[in-house]
C-alpha cells in the first residue's frame, strides 16, 4: 500500500487548521483578494468531513421522514435529510448531522437483529430503521423541516431530457442543459463518499491508518448520475506513527505489508473476502488481480453504485486532480467533455465493458489537449508544462513507484492570460474539437497535454495518448488499429451532422440530438416524438385510440415560454409515465420499449 508521509510542518499547521477553536479565529482579512478557485484538496476535506458527521438509513418510505427525524433528533442536532432509492426501489435517507459528536452519540443508540443468531453485528455508517414497539410515543418533526432532496439519485428521464434539448434555442444551450442534467448532483457525490467513509471505518479494524479515497469520474468533476466509484485504499503514515524516539513499535505482517505487486493484490484478495463477508451492501465481489492496477470490482447495492477499489494508486488521485483542476479554470471544459462523452458512447466509440476501444478517460485527455491548442486571442487551457513549471514547494507530491505528480494546486496563482482567453460558445469549439481530430496525424503523432501539442509517436501504436503523470506510458495502448479508424471516421462524421444539422428548419434531431441519440434508435425515433410539434408523428398509430392527440403548432418561444414548456412537459412526461400505455401489437411494443431504453447514453 502507498505511504503518504505527512511532514511535520504540514501536519501541525493541518492539525490547527482542523481544530474547532482555530477555525472561530479564522477571520479573514478584507484586504485579502478574494479567492478565484477553491482547491481539489479543500473540496475533499470538505466532502469527507461531511460523510464523517453523515449517516444512510434504510426506511419504509419517504414519509418515514417525520418519525426518523423525530427520533434522531432524540440524540443530536440534524442538519439536513435526503431521500433516494436504489434500483430495487428500496427507500433510504441519507441524514447529515450538525457535528461528528452527533453521529457518534446516535450510533452508541444502535441495536442489532437479536433474533438472527447467523448475522453477526458490524458497525458502519449504514442503518435501518426498525419499526416502532412502543406505538404511544409520538415521533414529529417541525413543521419548517421538509427533506432537502427527494428520488435524489433518479437519472433523468431520457424521453424528458430529449424534449428538454429539442427545445433549446442554440446548440450551446444544448450542450450546457446536457451537462447541467446529467452530471452527477450533490447526493450523488455524497453517497460515493459515504461508501468510501463505510469501507474505511470497516478496514480499521485491520489496517492501522488507513485511509479509502474516491478517485476518478466521481470527483474529477467529469462524473455523471450513475457512474462508477473508483476507490484507492493508501496506507496514511502519520508524524506520530513514523517518531524514532517512540521505542515501542508495533510488530508488524512486513512481506505482505508491501504495496503493489503480488503484496497489494494479496491484501485485495483479504480485502474481497471482507467485502463479501463484513460490509453491508457490498456484494458481486470479483477480483481483477492480475491487472497492472490489481482491482477489486464489486456493486453496493445499499447506495446504488459499482464500486472499483485499488490498493496503491496515488497516482490516480492525482490525476483527477489534474482533470479537476482544469474543469475549473474555465467554465466550457467540463460541458465539453460530457457532450464529447455522450457522443463517443452513442457512437459505440466507448463500452462500459474494456476491451480494443477507447475509454472515457483518454477521450476526456483528446478533449483537454484541444482546449489547449493556442487560438487568436490566446488560449483556453495551459498545457500541464506551465502548472509543473509554476509549483512551488508546497506542491510537491511523489506517489508509488516515484512517480512525480507535482504541478501548481492553487489555481489562483495562475495568471489570466495563461487561460479562458478565447470567446467560443461551447457549439463552436465541439465543432471546431471534430474538425481537429478529423486532420489530426493519428499515425505520425501523440497526443499529450504535458506541452499541449502534438509529439512525433514514440512506436507504432495505432493511438497514442501520454499518460500526463508517467510519460513514458500510453493511456490508450489497448485500442486496436480498427478501433482508431472507427474513431477517426466518427469525428469526421460527427463534424459533418452537426454542420448539416443546422443548416434552414430544426430538424426533430437538430443539433447536438443526432449526436447523442444512438445508432440503433433513429429507425423509429419518429414515432416516438410526443407531445412536441407538427414535425412528430401521430402517436395514434402505435397506441390505443384512446390516447390523447397531441398539440401541432410550435412558434419560436421567449426563454420564459420555453422554461414554462420545459416544466409542463416534466409534467406530462411524469403523467404518461404513470398511465400504463397499451400497445396494439407486442411486436411495436417491443421495439417500442427496446428503443427507449437505449435513446440516449
Ligand atoms: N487512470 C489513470 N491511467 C489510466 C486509466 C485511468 O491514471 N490509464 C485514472 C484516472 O484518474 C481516471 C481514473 O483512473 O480518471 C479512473 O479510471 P476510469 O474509471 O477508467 O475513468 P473515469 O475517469 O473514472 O471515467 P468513467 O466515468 O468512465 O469511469
Ligand atoms: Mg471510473
Amino acid at each position: 500500500m502507498t505511504v503518504f508521509f505527512q511532514t511535520g510542518k504540514f501536519s501541525i499547521i493541518r492539525k490547527c487548521l482542523n481544530a474547532p477553536i482555530c477555525n472561530s479565529l479564522f477571520i479573514r482579512n478584507y484586504s485579502d483578494p478574494v479567492k478565484k478557485f477553491k482547491s481539489f484538496s479543500d473540496v475533499i476535506a470538505q466532502r469527507k468531513a461531511e460523510a464523517r458527521r453523515s449517516l444512510v438509513v434504510q426506511v419504509n418510505s419517504e414519509t418515514s421522514f417525520n418519525e426518523l427525524y423525530g427520533y434522531c433528533s432524540k440524540y443530536a442536532s440534524i442538519k439536513d435529510i435526503h431521500h433516494y432509492r436504489n434500483s430495487e426501489k428500496e427507500h433510504f435517507m441519507l441524514i447529515e448531522f450538525e457535528t461528528e459528536e452527533n453521529v457518534k452519540e446516535v450510533l452508541k443508540a444502535c441495536s442489532s437483529h437479536q433474533k438472527d443468531v447467523d448475522v453477526m453485528p458490524i458497525e458502519s455508517p449504514f442503518l435501518w430503521f426498525r419499526a416502532a414497539v412502543n406505538k404511544k410515543e409520538k415521533l414529529s418533526c417541525p413543521s419548517t423541516k421538509t427533506l432537502a432532496t427527494k428520488d435524489g439519485i433518479e437519472p433523468v428521464d431520457n424521453d424528458l431530457l430529449y424534449e428538454e434539448l429539442l427545445n433549446c434555442e442554440t446548440v450551446t444551450q444544448q450542450i450546457q442543459h446536457l451537462y447541467e442534467r446529467t452530471k452527477l448532483n450533490d447526493l450523488g457525490v455524497r453517497l460515493r463518499y459515504m461508501v468510501a467513509r463505510q469501507f474505511e471505518v470497516i478496514f480499521k479494524s485491520l489496517y492501522a491508518n488507513v485511509a479509502v479515497q474516491p478517485f476518478g469520474s466521481s470527483v474529477n468533476g467529469c462524473g455523471r448520475m450513475g457512474c462508477d466509484l473508483d476507490l484507492v485504499l493508501s496506507n496514511v503514515l502519520t508524524e506520530d506513527m513514523s517518531d524514532t524516539r517512540r521505542r515501542l513499535v508495533y510488530q508488524e505482517k512486513r512481506e505482505e505489508y508491501a504495496g503493489g505487486g503480488r503484496g497489494g493484490a494479496r491484501q485485495l484478495e483479504l480485502l474481497g473476502a471482507l467485502l463479501e463477508l463484513r460490509v453491508p451492501g457490498a456484494g458481486a465481489v470479483r477480483r481483477v488481480l492480475a491487472a497492472r492496477v490489481p482491482i477489486l470490482k464489486c456493486t453496493h447495492h445499499l447506495a446504488a453504485l459499482h464500486c472499483d477499489l485499488a490498493a496503491s494508486n496515488t497516482s490516480g488521485v492525482y490525476m483527477s486532480e489534474l482533470l479537476w483542476q482544469f474543469g475549473a479554470l474555465d467554465p466550457r471544459v467540463r460541458p465539453l467533455i460530457f457532450v464529447v462523452r455522450h457522443w463517443a458512447s452513442a457512437v459505440g466509440l466507448t463500452n462500459p465493458h474494456p476491451g480494443r476501444w477507447i475509454t472515457n478517460f483518454p477521450l476526456t485527455l483528446m478533449v483537454l489537449f484541444f482546449l489547449q491548442q493556442k487560438r487568436k486571442t490566446g488560449f483556453i487551457l495551459p498545457s500541464l508544462k506551465v502548472l509543473v513549471d509554476r509549483a512551488g514547494k508546497e506542491d510537491i507530491r511523489i506517489a508509488e513507484e516515484n512517480i512525480n505528480c507535482t504541478f501548481l494546486r492553487d489555481l489562483n496563482k495562475l495568471p489570466h492570460e495563461e487561460y479562458g482567453q478565447s470567446g467560443e460558445d461551447l457549439h463552436t469549439l465541439l465543432l471546431q474539437f471534430f474538425e481537429f481530430y478529423a486532420q489530426f496525424d493519428f499515425q505520425e503523432h501523440a497526443i499529450s497535454i504535458n506541452r499541449g501539442v502534438p509529439i512525433r509517436k514514440p512506436n507504432a501504436l495505432p493511438l497514442y495518448i501520454v499518460n500526463p503523470l508517467e510519460q513514458a506510458m500510453n493511456v490508450s495502448r489497448n485500442v486496436s488499429y480498427e478501433e482508431c479508424e472507427r474513431l477517426r471516421a466518427e469525428v469526421r462524421n460527427a463534424a459533418w451532422l452537426l454542420e448539416e444539422g443546422l443548416e434552414g428548419k430544426k430538424g426533430d434531431d437538430w443539433g447536438v440530438l443526432r449526436l447523442i441519440e444512438r445508432k440503433d434508435s433513429r429507425g423509429l425515433k419518429q414515432l416516438l416524438r410526443v407531445g412536441n410539434s407538427h414535425r412528430l408523428v401521430s402517436v395514434k398509430d402505435l397506441f390505443n385510440e384512446d390516447d390523447e392527440d397531441v398539440p401541432i403548432t410550435k412558434s419560436k418561444k421567449t426563454d420564459a415560454e420555453v422554461d414554462k414548456s420545459v416544466k409542463e412537459m416534466r409534467r406530462v412526461t411524469v403523467e404518461k409515465k404513470e398511465q400504463k400505455i397499451k400497445f396494439k401489437n407486442s411486436q411495436i411494443a417491443n421495439e417500442v420499449y427496446r428503443i427507449r431504453r437505449n435513446k440516449i447514453v
